[in-house]
Parts: structure tokens; sequence; C-alpha cells
């Protein structure tokens, strides 16, 4: 397991109008940069594209029920990051104003209940982090549950791509009581930073949009227990998920009529493009391709392949060279090269890009106990679909009698 508390970020201050104030009457914005690989990033990116291509791998929960695929089908997978550049996050806040998508909705329905309850009992967590923070729609109502109980909170939204924080922090406007602060960098970036925080201040973590359920089963106990050891007794966090529901409901919620959800998953290969500094995809042979696994009770999301292919790669300026950037892409960047590697892929073949697992009571239940954390509140939408959101906290050691 990586030890990520030896690995303290190396923290800079990016101001891209400006820091906390007022300046020309409007309040500005401070973006602190606690991304602790910078340059390697894309260049980590770039490896892990190649090898979820060519080294296709058997994910949990492939569904018996296809007829074509069975669940010891190893296939080829792609980093769910890739959904969130800046075009990605923009679609994502699309989405999330769909009739489909019920989760952004009724999960706003728990907050315009709940906030004010939720901020009384965190009202002496003065530090407020949210994880992957997005447009911050659903975080104004927590903010102004906060804002009404007076000094002074300080709000981190951490996300991955800097011009949307930038957008999302401008858009959301000042607070009387809050100061609201940009990270820029990953959750495991976030981790690490936690700990530097000033901890003569209790801190209140949240963590919606059910982006809990993008990870494997494992994965998300894992990431749990090194969330948890990243907090003091006595800090708490908050968890929006959704659970099992009407599976048609769900099947339109990812099928939307707009079809944001297939353009979020065939941006990914833009992505990738961009990442590799190559068009490896072209577009036009893949589609989107998503099921509800009752059994598993999990979306799995793919890419497609429309007919057979052979991907040629050209080898990566971000995998040769850490510290290589790649601005534009085109197949100018490859000529006069000789491809180091052929992707063969049939016809229908898929890519596994990110699950949406949906989780019982007793599954978040599991979950804290699994991450030594103790269950404080707990809230499902008064709707039919099942979503929830869990009070968390840490307890403090048993002291010894
Ligand atoms: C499902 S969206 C949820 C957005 C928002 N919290 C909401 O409730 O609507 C997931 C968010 O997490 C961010 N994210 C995904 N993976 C991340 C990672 N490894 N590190 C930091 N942020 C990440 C994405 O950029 C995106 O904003």
């Amino acid at each position: 397991m990586l030890n990520f508390l030896e690995t303290l970020p190396e923290i800079k201050e990016v101001l891209p109008t400006c820091n906390l104030g007022l300046v020309g009457g409007k309040p500005s914005i401070t973006i602190i940069d606690i991304r602790r690989q910078k340059l390697a990033t894309d260049h980590f990116l770039a490896k892990d594209i190649i090898r979820g291509l060519t080294q296709p791998s058997i994910i949990p929960g492939f569904n018996p029920a296809e007829p074509d695929i069975t669940p010891t089908d190893p296939v080829r997978t792609l980093p769910d990051v890739l959904i969130y550049d800046t075009h990605g996050l923009n679609l994502f806040d699309q989405l999330t104003s769909t009739e489909e998508y019920y989760i952004t909705r009724s999960e706003t329905s728990i907050l315009i209940q709940e906030s004010d309850a939720i901020a009384q009992k965190c009202k002496d967590r003065h530090v407020l982090v949210e994880l992957g923070a997005g447009a911050l729609r659903k975080t104004r109502l927590l903010l102004e549950a906060f804002d009404r109980l007076g000094p002074s909170f300080t709000y981190y939204a951490l996300d991955l791509d800097h011009t949307a924080l930038v957008e999302a922090l401008t858009q959301i406007g000042h607070f009387q009581n809050i100061n609201l602060v940009g990270l820029w960098g990953t959750y495991e970036d976030g981790m690490a930073y936690l700990p530097t925080l000033p901890s003569h201040h209790r801190k209140f973590v949240w963590w919606l949009g059910s982006s809990m359920g993008n990870f494997t089963p494992q994965d998300l106990d894992d990431f749990l227990l090194r969330l948890q050891s990243a907090l003091e007794p006595g800090d708490a966090l908050l968890l929006g998920s959704s659970g099992p529901t009407n599976p048609s409901a769900i099947h339109r919620a990812y099928h939307d009529s707009a079809g944001i959800h297939a353009s979020l998953l065939l941006n990914v290969l833009t992505h990738a493009n961009h990442i590799l500094g190559q068009p490896l995809f072209d577009l036009a042979d893949f589609e989107y391709d998503c099921w509800y696994n009752p059994q598993c009770t999990q979306v799995e999301m793919y890419v497609r392949t429309c007919r057979a292919l052979r991907l040629e790669y050209y080898g990566s300026a971000n995998e040769s060279s850490p510290s290589c950037s790649v601005d534009s892409v085109d197949s100018s960047n490859c000529q006069g090269k000789s491809p180091v590697l052929y992707i063969n892929m049939q016809m229908g073949e898929r890519i596994h890009v990110i699950y949406s697992v949906k989780f019982s009571v007793d599954r978040i239940q599991e979950l804290a106990h699994n991450a030594h954390l103790i269950v404080d509140a707990y809230w499902v939408s008064s709707d039919d679909y099942n979503c929830q959101l869990s009070l968390l906290s840490k307890p403090w050691p048993d002291i010894p009698q």
C-alpha cells in the first residue's frame, strides 16, 4: 500500500487571477497547486493508457448475462480519470441537469432538507474539504448552511482540472463567513495535503455525487481506510452515494436522450489522444456502451469498436519523457516515424472505462466498519431512487483504564 504520509506535497501557490480579497469589487480566487508529480503526471497516465490497452484484465463484475462475453474474458481498459478534462467536466455538469440523471436531483433534495442539520452537527469543524468538487452546484447548499452559522470557516474545493476549478469557484461567488480556496490535484494529492492543514482545526470532508461508486469494492475499502488515516479523531466525512433502484430508471440515467453520457465516454478517447500526443483513436470508430449489472449492483461503462481496427501507436512524447508536454494532437507528430506498436481490435470489442456502483445500507455500514469510521447519521432520498448521504466520523482512540 502506498504510504502517502511519507511524501508530503510540494505546495505551490498558483494565483490565476489573484488571491482572496476584493479586486475591482469582485472576490478573487486562490488555487493551491498540491500536485506532487507535476511533470510526471501525464507520463504515468500515458503508460497506464498503453498498459490498459495492451494488457487486458479481468474486471470485477463482468455481466454473465451478456451473450458475447463471459465473466472470465479479459477486457482492455482505459483510466477513468480521462473522463475529467475541462470538456469532460462541462459535459458532466450538463448531464447533472438532465431529467434522466436522477442522482444529482436526489442528492440535492436531501441537501435542501438536511444542510442546516448537517452544518449544526459539524459546526466545530472549521476546515471544510470537498473531494472531486466539480461545478459546486450542490456545494452551495452546504456552504450557505455553514455561512449562516457565523465565522469562520475555510472551504477547500479539490479537483483535477485547473480551468474548471477556477470557473466553479468564480461562479459560486462570495460568502460572508467562508474563505474559499481551490486545491488543484488528485484525491491522492488531497490525502497527502490534509495532514498539513492546522491540526487545531477539525476537518469535515465531503465526497458527493456518487463519486465513490467509480471505485471497485476493493479499491474503495482501501481508499477510505487511507482517507481515515489522513484525518484526526473527531474529523467527519460526508459521503454521497446512490443505491440500487428500478433498473429502467438506472438505464435511462446512463442512456440520456441528449447523448451526454455517450459524449462523455467518447471524450475519453480525445483526452487519451491528447495525453499520448497523437491521434491513436479515431472517434468515428467507437461508440458508447453501458449496462446495469444487477448481480453486482453496478453500472459498467465502455467504449466499443464499430469495426475491426488496428490502432497504430507511435510512442508517446509523454511516455518517453516525463518532462515533455504535448499541446497539439495531429498526425504530423507521427510523420516520418514507424509505429512502435499495433493494437488489433475486433469489431464490437469493448474497452472498460468506469463503474458506477450502487450501494445498499449494509454496504455503507460495512465500508465505515472496514475504514474504522462511525456512522453518525444517514439520510435516504424520499423519492424512489435510494440516493444516500452518510455522515461518518473518526472516533477517538480508546483510552486504557
Ligand atoms: C462524479 S463527478 C462529481 C462532481 C460533484 N462532486 C458532484 O457531486 O456533482 C466526480 C468529480 O471528481 C473529480 N475526480 C475524479 N477523479 C478524481 C481524482 N482521482 N482526483 C481528484 N478529483 C477527481 C472529477 O473531476 C469530478 O469533478
